[in-house]
């Protein structure tokens, strides 16, 4: 089966958007595989630093990305993935603001994305796959079949880490995320190599002030399968 045969919905936004529950939500709906991508270069930086690999070597880091042992492992309830490094579960790792930056940093390097593009599409698997990130619609699944973009304004994205982070259990400061979103969103959406940007045949939902029940519905409408 090829590729393109697959369905392939894609659902790009900066952080805090909503991408990574409301992609989970229609996956589980929909029986689909699921694409977490910013969690392969969270992943990617947290092992670089493991291994003590400079995050300014970019073809050292391509060279990681490309041999890493990553298995992403669903709940049984699919109401999430944990990302096992090496054997090891190092998804609360993950989650940290400290993760998010340093994957936003490897992130703007062509080699490691180049490197990581490959894995991404071995993610597309039949039945379908819906993939999240920053350029699933506009680089990695150019074809998909239905293409969303998530926007909340900055202070409710912040609202949102918060509340994860703290229900998590990490320790957060509000006034610390608003600064650290906006310094990512500023870099994920000016680097040369895949900004962040809205396909032009997206769909662009805000979903400040939206429920999620409702975003999804509203997602599922448009895909109408
Ligand atoms: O979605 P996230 O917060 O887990 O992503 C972490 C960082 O990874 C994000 O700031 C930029 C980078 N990223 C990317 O460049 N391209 C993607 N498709 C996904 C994430």
């Amino acid at each position: 089966m090829k590729h393109t045969d697959i369905p392939v919905i894609t659902i790009d936004g900066p952080s805090g958007a909503g991408k990574g529950t409301i992609s989970l939500r229609l996956a589980k709906h929909l029986d689909w595989h699921t694409l977490d991508s910013g969690a392969m270069y969270r992943v990617l930086a947290l092992a670089a630093n493991r291994y003590n690999v400079p995050l300014e070597n970019e073809s050292a880091l391509a060279n990681l990305a490309t041999h890493l042992e990553i298995y992403f492992k669903p709940l049984p309830d699919l109401s999430a993935t944990q990302v096992i490094l090496d054997g090891q579960n190092v998804s609360q790792d993950l989650r940290s603001e400290v993760s998010g930056a340093a994957a936003s940093k490897i992130a703007v390097l062509p080699a490691v994305r180049r490197a990581l593009l490959i894995r991404q599409r071995d993610f597309c698997q039949a039945p379908g796959l819906v993939a999240e990130g920053r350029d699933m619609g506009t680089v990695v699944f150019p074809e998909a079949h239905k293409k969303f973009f998530l926007t909340a304004s900055c202070e409710e994205r912040a609202h949102r880490r918060y509340k994860q982070l703290i229900d998590s259990g990490i320790n957060a400061r509000l006034s610390d995320i608003i600064r650290d979103i906006t310094e990512r969103d500023k870099r994920d959406s000016t680097r040369a190599k895949a900004p962040l940007i809205a396909a032009d045949d997206a769909h662009v939902i805000d979903t400040t002030g939206v429920s999620i029940e409702t975003v999804v519905a509203c997602i599922l409408k448009k895909v109408a399968l």
